[in-house]
């Protein structure tokens, strides 16, 4: 029974606002994409990795592999207009018999082997979905446009949340068969009514939106 990871990293990268998609701008001396990839392909969990590239960067990604050694990828797809489209087109090429897909986020690229066995090991208890998550320490307020508080939102209970997210195959294929969309893939699994757990998530694995965050993880490499 295999693990079957889905690196998704066909975002544009509007946010970052280089001319080449996010995955491929350069974290240190790489295309961003080869960190996590690299550390997909040596974790103890994952057998299998499919590569989800930017339409058109397909051959970049599949090269990049090969350049870093990578022997689990087993297949490179062109992504979809949405992050769900993307995690539809990279499942479409894991087998039926995986015994758990976790799907990661390319722009987070600090990925340990600790965090992918936290949320892989509930799965066992029937979990549908489990994902890494941080309890919120700031208060949080609702704003308007005008700057103006609405609100100010009870923080018990609010966590954000991280990839990589595992879910049981026939779980995930379920969530995303409907064509909707959503930030994560565990948002789906919720509104197809299955029951998601949260593990405790890590404070390195940075998501990359901004020239910031790019120069921040850089630093922390
Ligand atoms: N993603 C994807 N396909 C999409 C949109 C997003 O594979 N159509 C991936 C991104 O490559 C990224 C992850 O989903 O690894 C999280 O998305 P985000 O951080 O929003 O990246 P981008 O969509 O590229 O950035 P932006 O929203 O600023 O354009
Ligand atoms: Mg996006």
């Amino acid at each position: 029974m295999s693990v079957w990871a889905i690196l998704v990293a066909a975002g544009r990268g509007e946010r970052l606002g280089s001319d080449q998609p996010k995955a491929f701008v350069k974290l240190g001396e790489l295309p961003l994409l080869a960190e996590p990839l690299r550390r997909l392909d040596d974790s103890e969990w994952v057998d299998a990795i499919v590569v989800v590239a930017p339409p058109g960067w397909e051959e970049p990604a599949i090269l990049l592999a090969e350049e870093l050694g990578c022997a689990k990828v087993r297949a490179c797809v062109a992504g979809g207009e949405t992050r769900a489209d993307s995690v539809r087109a990279g499942l479409a090429e894991v087998p039926d018999d995986a015994a758990a897909v976790l799907v990661h986020d390319a722009a987070r690229p600090l990925l340990t082997d600790e965090v992918i066995g936290r949320v892989l090991a509930p799965l066992a208890d029937g979990w549908e979905g489990v994902v890494p998550g941080l309890p919120v320490s700031d208060t949080v307020k609702r704003v308007g446009s005008d700057g103006g508080v609405e609100e100010t939102v009870a923080r018990d209970g609010l966590w954000t949340v991280q990839t990589p997210q595992a879910f049981p195959v026939d779980a995930l294929r379920r969530a995303v068969s409907g064509g909707a969309d959503a930030t994560d893939c565990a948002g789906l699994v919720e509104a197809a009514g299955g029951r998601v757990k949260v593990v405790p998530g890590d404070p390195l694995l940075l998501k990359v939106t901004t020239a910031e965050d790019l120069a921040r993880v850089a630093s922390l490499l």
